[in-house]
């Protein structure tokens, strides 16, 4: 081994889609969250401030053409990402198990959480205005560190213990699903639209 080694790699993918802003998916997921009347309610009876088609709907990539879009090119990073993280995926196949869309108003937040049972999770940024809430990613090991000093807040980023990363459209972020994850206050005085999904082995 090397004088100083990292071990126990948390990969993060970051890839820029296309050219950044996505006219035709916004468009599209507007019209879902304005139509989507039981995404809606439940958006509602769980105090999101805004919309989500997590609970309500399954099938965005047939609703509308530029769902489909995205996730062929997510997928395409999703193949990047097993082969980057070494995965011994033998004969199985990872394949989008969902997708579902977010439109976040000012104020709302996303409680730190992990993606059951799936393998690959990540979200596509669609409208982010300045302000936007950041993702932020947690060390996984927090929970074992009862001694542990914190970090410098310059320190780098395997070293540090919470990552912050500012939303920008185009961005796609892939991560491994035991990741816990959430989002910070929304500031922006626009939506924050991002489409989430998950990968799992078929
Ligand atoms: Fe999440």
């Amino acid at each position: 081994m090397a004088a100083f080694d990292t071990l126990f790699a948390t990969p993060l993918l970051g890839a820029n889609l296309g050219t950044g802003r996505n006219p035709e998916l916004e468009a599209a997921a507007l019209l879902i969250a304005a139509e989507d009347r039981a995404g809606q309610r439940w958006s509602k009876a769980h105090g999101y401030k805004g919309y989500t088609s997590y609970a309500s709907l399954d099938d965005l990539t047939r609703r509308a053409p530029p769902f489909a879009d995205l996730a062929q090119r997510i997928d395409r990073e999703v193949q990047l990402f097993a082969r980057k993280a070494q995965f011994e995926l033998g004969r199985r196949k990872l394949k989008l198990d969902s997708l579902w869309v977010n439109v976040m108003e000012k104020d709302a937040i996303h409680a730190p959480h992990i993606h059951p049972h799936s393998v690959i999770s990540g979200t596509y940024y669609v409208t982010a205005p300045p302000g936007s809430g950041a993702i932020r990613f947690e060390d996984p090991r927090l929970g074992l560190m009862m001694s542990a000093p914190p970090r410098k807040p310059t320190a780098r980023l395997e070293n540090r213990s919470f990552v912050d990363v500012q939303p920008r459209p185009g961005l796609l972020l892939l991560w491994e699903s035991w990741l816990r994850h959430g989002v910070q206050p929304n500031r922006a005085r626009g939506r924050r639209i991002s489409v989430s999904f998950n990968f799992r082995l078929d």
